[in-house]
């Protein structure tokens, strides 16, 4: 059966895949998207692995339900913990997972000292072990950064509080990386504190566009991109308006 008027749906723990979304709308403007954020539910990166997979194969099995063409995983953290899963449940339909920008961090600096900023759950999973293992000349740092997914979740990627956690999390790397990947969703709405802390010599990535352009690939392979029209329907776990109003403000 040809897909290609059904949805993309777009999954992350929260409010983070927005940032991803945004990236896909930018690209693919005539898609129609249903958002999904699980916030009644997040902090997933702190959770065990085994708990991050349950809540993400059940929120992936309600998307699918529904009829969609495609599953974006725009969360680091369900993809480390549950990508494969998702790939063999469902191979009708185009299942991404975003992952941490290391390969544009090492192609810009092949022997470079780069940072991976990312949950708990990401660095230690042994995707990313795979994902470093294959890049030796470059000197990684894994930095977890408890807490900021929490703030961006209160709508406070902006306060003083958050530039104040983000100061005492990259001050030991001060004048030290060449780029830092931020390997989690919610952390791009941080972007200019982290780059203002750095510096305007450390490049700050994230695999939001790399994400989109992978995605349009794909559909575009199985003649599943729609022309005209468009629509965006968000929803979220939590039933709060305000996490709601906050998506819409992020986007
Ligand atoms: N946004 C998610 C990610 O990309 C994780 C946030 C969370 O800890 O729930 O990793």
């Amino acid at each position: 059966m040809n897909k290609k008027h059904l949805p993309i749906a777009v999954f992350d723990s929260g409010v983070g895949g927005i940032s991803v979304l945004k990236e896909l709308m930018k690209l693919m403007p005539e898609e129609d998207y249903l958002y999904f954020g699980d916030s009644a539910n997040a902090p997933y990166g702190t959770r065990t692995t085994e708990e991050v997979r349950v809540l993400t194969l059940n929120a992936a099995a309600k998307l699918y339900e529904r009829g969609i063409k495609c599953l974006v995983v725009a969360c680091n953290t369900a993809t480390a913990a549950a990508i494969t899963l998702l790939r063999e449940e469902y191979p009708d339909i185009v299942v991404i997972g975003i992952e941490p920008a290391l390969k544009t961090a090492t192609d810009r600096f092949p022997r470079g000292h780069v940072g991976i900023m990312a949950t708990q759950v990401t660095l230690r999973e042994e995707k990313l072990e795979h994902l470093v293992g294959r890049f030796p000349d470059v000197m990684v740092e894994r930095i977890p950064a408890p807490g900021l997914v929490e703030l961006v979740e209160q709508g406070k990627a902006d306060a003083p509080e958050t530039e104040a956690l983000l100061r005492e999390l990259l001050q030991p790397y001060s004048g030290q990386l060449d780029a830092i990947v931020l390997g989690c969703t919610h952390y791009p709405f941080v972007r200019k504190t982290v780059q203002k802390i750095l510096g305007d010599g450390v490049q700050v990535l994230d695999g939001g566009e790399g994400t989109a352009r992978h995605t349009s690939h794909l559909l575009q392979e199985r003649g599943w991109r729609k022309s005209g029209g468009g629509s965006l329907k968000m929803e979220n776990s939590s039933g709060r308006q305000e996490l709601l109003d906050l998506g819409m403000e992020l986007l």
